[in-house]
């Protein structure tokens, strides 16, 4: 757990987030069946990065348009499965169909609070929602939404507060999908290789002493593809909050916050 900052930056608390880890990680394996197909969630050690890998480059063969997702290399894989429960993985038999990583940026320049000016002490305590993938025959039933449920239950107790990740506008399933997690859109800037992605975040509040911002009813729908529009209703506080569909186009829709 080399890279978790919580645990260095406030000690006591490092026995409290093991326990709490623990507790997690005594859930799974995890059996469960989605219409009639039995299937298992687990952690992932580095044996599987062979098939994560397998699983990754189908999925980026599979893609509508490439810049949708953005696939990380073998290296970069091996140094996330060394820190425990950083890869849960959905098993249908031996066969991995689903995965979800998770990432600690420490105070990076790659850490994605720095998209959102989050403060330094915030940085520390953040963790990103990095990837997740689904294999074509297993899409429909509902895997990213349980696999990011299950990361953010790992991720809460081990103290995190503040959960990012990145999101193509061209992909309003899984834009979708997160928001639904309690996400919402707070920046839509270009990254990677210039591509357009909406930065997610959710808080995750245990101090009372955390304002909580208030939603007003003010609602805006516009479309995904409309950027600057919605890089406008960003500039004035509107944070994305849910997807609509209206014939073959998808709209977010933005809520002022007070
Ligand atoms: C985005 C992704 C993870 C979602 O997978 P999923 O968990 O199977 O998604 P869902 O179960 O929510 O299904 C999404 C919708 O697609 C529909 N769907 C059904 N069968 C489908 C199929 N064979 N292929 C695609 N979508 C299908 C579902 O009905 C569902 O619509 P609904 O919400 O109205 O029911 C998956 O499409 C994927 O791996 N995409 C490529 C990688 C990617 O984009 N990852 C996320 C990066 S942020």
């Amino acid at each position: 757990m080399a890279e978790n900052g919580v645990w260095k930056e406030k000690g006591h608390c490092r026995q409290e987030h093991l326990t709490g880890q623990k507790k997690i990680a005594n859930l799974y394996p995890r059996s469960f069946v989605r219409r009639g197909k039995s299937m298992e969630m687990r952690f992932l050690v580095e044996s599987s990065l062979s098939d994560l890998a397998a699983l990754q480059s189908l999925v980026v063969s599979t893609l509508p348009e490439v810049e949708i997702f953005m696939p990380h290399d073998e290296e970069y894989l091996s140094r996330i499965f060394q820190t425990e429960h950083s890869v849960l993985g959905v098993l249908a038999g031996e066969k991995l169909v689903a995965y979800s990583i998770i990432r600690y940026p420490g105070t990076g320049k790659d850490n994605l609070g720095q998209d959102l000016n989050l403060a330094e002490e915030d940085l520390k305590n953040l963790a990103h929602l990095q990837a997740i993938a689904v294999h074509p025959h297993f899409r429909g039933y509902g895997l990213q939404r349980e696999l990011a449920a299950a990361h953010l239950q790992v991720l809460e107790s081990s103290g995190y507060e503040h959960i990012c990740c990145t999101v193509s506008p061209k992909n309003p399933v899984s834009l979708n999908n997160l928001l639904s997690c309690g996400f919402r859109v707070r920046a839509l800037i270009p990254k990677f290789a210039g591509w357009w992605r909406y930065i997610l975040y959710k808080g995750v509040s245990r101090s009372s002493d955390r304002p909580k911002k208030a939603e007003s009813e003010d609602e805006i729908g516009i479309a995904c593809s409309n950027i600057d529009g919605q890089r406008e209703l960003i500039r004035k506080g509107y944070e994305g909050y849910s997807v609509g569909k209206t014939g073959e186009n998808f709209d977010l829709f933005y809520r002022k916050m007070e």
